[in-house]
């Protein structure tokens, strides 16, 4: 495994294991077999609403808690510096730890000063190794660089061979933050698992196209933390360390780059319009289901 040293000397693994979207039915299980496939770094979110099964299985798996480095974010509806506060104390009950190796803030929106500010409490006292944000867009990351008291060590944004990233990477280097990728794969949109130029690179090392983006990856020096529920996926994910793409192979994968989202724009008015919309319907939920609680 490699490690990246952040720019508070914390080391991380630069390939995890992420459970977005991983059911809290099969959450245990995966991050099970996950720890025990070798990965030794797990990114969960609140909004995943798998904390607990996260949390469950890194206890029954009996890997030694410093052994592992344990991602967490705080979303939106917690933001503000009380609330962000109560809810990484609550996070940390979920996943049965007394602290965390990286805390992200999840999204540029809403009041994520007040949110870092308890981020930057809680690192101080030690609760927290590493803070960190998502989906920053390089104006919003220098903002927080500027006028934060604590720079942020890690910015974990969407990247991958179709959107690669690089005016962002620049920003990120030139604050010193590190570039973590989500959805490494696109998530497998336009049918990247069958993308030709990756598939012939692939050939020539005995590699798939998964083990080609992700070794892509972390030659530029980007952490990675593909998702899968497959044991054999995860297993094949981690066999990256053995094999070297050559700058030819690099710069035919950087001529994929589209420079487009395969999601969205986290600086699209309508997406921010969006987001706000579900940031006041799961709270209306919430209160709805605390009055039915009550009754
Ligand atoms: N901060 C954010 O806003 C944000 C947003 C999205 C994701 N994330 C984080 O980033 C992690 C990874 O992103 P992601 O889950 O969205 O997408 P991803 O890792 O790019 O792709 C996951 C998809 O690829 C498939 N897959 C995995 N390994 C494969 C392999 N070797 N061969 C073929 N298919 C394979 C998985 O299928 P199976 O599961 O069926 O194997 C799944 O459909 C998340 O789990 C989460 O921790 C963060």
């Amino acid at each position: 495994m490699n490690y990246i040293t952040l720019n508070n000397g914390v080391k991380m693994p630069q390939l995890g294991y992420g459970v977005y979207q991983v059911s809290q039915e099969e959450c245990e299980r995966c991050v099970l077999d996950a720890l025990q496939v070798g990965y030794r770094s797990i990114d969960t979110a609140q909004a995943y609403f798998n904390e607990e099964q996260v949390g469950t299985a890194i206890e029954k798996s009996r890997v030694d808690r410093k052994d592992i480095f344990l991602t967490t974010k705080v979303w939106v509806e917690h933001y503000g510096y009380k609330e962000a506060k109560a809810s990484v104390l609550e996070s940390l009950r979920k996943l049965r730890t007394d602290y965390l190796d990286l805390c992200l803030l999840h999204q540029p929106f809403a009041d994520y000063y007040g949110a870092w500010h308890a981020l930057e409490e809680l690192y101080e006292v030690g609760k927290i190794r590493a803070i960190g944000v998502s989906n920053f867009y390089p104006d919003r990351l220098v903002d927080l660089c500027s006028f934060a008291r604590i720079k942020p060590m890690v910015n974990q944004i969407e990247v991958h061979p179709l959107h690669q990233q690089g005016k962002a990477k620049e920003w990120m280097e030139k604050y010193g933050v590190q570039m973590e990728a989500w959805a490494p794969f696109g998530e497998g949109r336009s049918q990247m698992f069958t993308n030709p130029v990756l598939a012939e690179i692939g050939a020539k090392y005995g590699k798939t196209v998964a083990q080609v983006i992700l070794r892509w990856h972390l030659q530029r020096g980007v952490v990675v933390i593909p998702k899968s529920t497959h044991r054999e996926r995860m297993q094949e994910n981690l066999e990256v360390f053995d094999f070297t793409l050559s700058s030819e192979d690099m710069e035919r994968i950087a001529a994929l780059d589209t420079k487009t989202s395969a999601f969205f724009a986290h600086d699209d008015p309508a997406m921010v319009e969006w987001f706000a919309q579900m940031v006041e319907q799961r709270k209306t939920n919430h209160v709805a289901a605390k009055e039915k609680k009550n009754w």
